[in-house]
């Protein structure tokens, strides 16, 4: 049955957000057509792959190679690959395990944390955007509000205590790390990122991508670019799915395609991308490039999991009210004009939440005219 019009789709959202299920509750009861509500317009890019690879960079190099390459990614596809990054193999894949183990949980102890209330610091749902988007994606989501201030341990599920706070940690030091670089990559001292609180608080998205039984009608997540300032992700092994777009940057007069990435997973490593308010306060020297991840067609009907920690500015009434613009020292009147204007955290959120995953980049709404 089509939902025809805007009323059946609102209902047929409506019941399926009052399942409490997610799309694991739809695969679990066997569907084996893909609902309408998740139905996306085929997409006017090119669906085969780029032939543009993301750079797996190894940390352990010598500090002005490690830097060199960062720069190039951070400064074109947005994207790039860490090993040797520290964080130990085996919180990895505890990581991705725990994950795992609370989605894979019965539906009637997973339903209580079931929310859109971002009042909670331990949210589970599916689609953040259900009733704003045009079209729902193939994914279940676990939030976790994770630093500075951790929900207490008998708030978290009991499949992820006691791995979701170390894997928390062990993010942000890699991420302020990855930070130093690309303050150096600026032309910034090393610690100037980090100090301006880009890393102080950090949110832990545990998705959850179940089989699907007509991967090309839907999406496991839309295009879009992330809400932070940097993401630090660890992929599911074997189970590839993240693509990035590439090509089409604004000083490329000749229009190279723009066309879909692939990210493969890498043994060990982590992935590390630009977010949206590095874009900005880097004034668009840092790029936050759009990805999205395609619905999990596996035939072996194992989910595909990734945990992403977001590195965003402390959002406690404390500094919640910090506005970030360009850094002054990376703007000047006349080659680099400000590219946007200054915003709270806050207030970028609330309008990337408002919106969805429309497929229009949130930063645009705070861009600054052309002088
Ligand atoms: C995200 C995201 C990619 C993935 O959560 O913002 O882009 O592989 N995830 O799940
Ligand atoms: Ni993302």
């Amino acid at each position: 049955m089509a939902a025809t019009n805007t009323t059946d789709r609102r209902q047929a959202l409506q019941a399926f957000d009052d399942t409490k299920a997610g799309v694991k509750g739809l695969v679990d009861a066997g569907v084996i057509i893909v609902p309408p509500i998740f139905h996306h317009p085929p997409d006017s890019l090119p669906t085969s792959s780029s032939s543009v690879t993301i750079p797996v960079i190894d940390l352990f190099a010598s500090r002005s190679d490690v830097l060199a390459q960062v720069k190039a990614a951070a400064e074109t596809v947005g994207f790039f690959q860490v090993v040797n990054h520290g964080v130990p193999a085996v919180l990895l894949a505890e990581t991705l395990a725990s994950v795992r183990r609370f989605h894979e949980s019965p539906p009637e102890s997973k339903a209580p944390y079931y929310t859109r209330d971002l009042a909670k610091k331990l949210r589970f749902n599916s689609n953040f955007d259900l009733f704003q988007s045009p079209a729902a994606n193939w994914r279940d989501t676990l939030f976790c509000q994770a630093l500075p201030d951790p929900p207490g341990e008998d708030e978290l599920p009991p499949a992820v205590r006691g791995v979701l706070p170390a894997y928390s940690g062990a993010a942000r030091r890699l991420a302020v790390a990855v930070l130093e670089l690309l303050s150096e990559a600026l032309g910034l001292a090393p610690g100037r990122l980090a100090e301006m609180g880009c890393a102080d608080g950090v949110v832990v998205v545990g998705n959850y991508y179940p089989p699907c039984p007509e991967p090309r009608r839907t999406l496991g997540t839309s295009r879009h670019s992330d809400p932070a300032f940097l993401t630090v992700l660890l992929q599911d092994y074997d189970m590839p799915g993240l693509q990035v777009l590439v090509g089409g940057e604004e000083e490329e007069e000749d229009g190279r395609r723009r066309a879909w990435a692939d990210v493969p997973p890498v043994a060990g490593a982590l992935v590390i991308n630009v977010g949206d308010l590095l874009q900005l306060v880097s004034n668009g020297r840092l790029r936050s490039v759009e990805h999205r991840v395609v619905a999990n067609g596996s035939r072996d009907g194992r989910a595909r999991v990734s945990v992403a920690a977001f590195c965003n500015a402390d959002l406690s009434a404390r500094t919640a009210a910090r506005e970030y613009g360009p850094i002054e020292e990376l703007v000047s009147s006349s080659s680099a004009p400000a590219l946007y204007r200054s915003v709270t955290v806050p207030e970028f959120l609330s309008h990337y939440d408002d919106k969805g995953l429309d497929g229009r980049p949130a930063l645009d709404y705070f861009r600054l005219p052309r002088p």
